[in-house]
């Protein structure tokens, strides 16, 4: 996706986590965990780029914040795998993006980067998963992007009506 060059502020940031930070959690394990960097130029954010797989690694590197989310897989309380991290995660993240929304900031999540090399390049312990990196920033213009993104961009967005997302006697 295009992304606008303008850089957001450590400020902005922080504002996106801190409502990550606060999603529900089970047992209030709050098992997320993060590596951001925006584009300066850092070590930091050439890492987080070298992870991209191709395709990804054509537009996301714009984009002026770059995230790698994580998740502990098991519970810090006990050591026992945590069934409920991926969904604790996935709620910080969705907490993440209402904030980012309510800025006028648009959040592009991805799987197709290299976890094995995110867990080497950051030294991730064995029971900390990366599950996706995301892009987030201003719209920007999409006659920038190569003709296949661009038209991905323009496209009618889509979903499943909810008569084929409901299970069991729903109406
Ligand atoms: C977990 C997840 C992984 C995704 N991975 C990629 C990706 O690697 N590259 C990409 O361009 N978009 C990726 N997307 C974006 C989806 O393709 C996009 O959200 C979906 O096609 C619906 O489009 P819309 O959100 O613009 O309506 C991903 C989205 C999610 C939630």
């Amino acid at each position: 996706m295009a992304f606008d060059e303008g850089l957001l502020g450590q400020e902005a940031i922080l504002s996106l986590f801190e409502a990550a930070r606060w999603a529900a959690s089970a047992s209030n394990g709050q098992p997320w965990r993060f590596v951001w960097s925006q584009r300066d130029g850092s070590e930091l954010h050439k890492r987080l780029v070298a992870c991209l797989k191709p395709g990804n690694d054509v537009w996301a590197p714009k984009a002026p914040l770059l995230i790698l989310t994580v998740t502990r897989t098991t519970r810090e309380r006990d050591g026992a795998p945590h069934p409920w991290a991926l969904y604790d995660l996935g709620l910080a993240m969705g907490n993440l993006t209402a904030q980012a929304s309510s800025m006028g900031l648009l959040v592009h999540n991805m799987a197709g980067f290299f976890p094995e090399k995110a867990k080497e390049l950051f030294s991730l312990p064995a029971d900390h998963e990366p599950v996706t990196m995301v892009a987030v920033g201003r719209l920007g213009d999409p006659e920038g992007l190569p003709e296949k993104l661009r038209a991905r961009e323009l496209a009618e967005r889509t979903r499943k009506p909810l008569s084929e997302i409901f299970l069991g006697q729903s109406p």
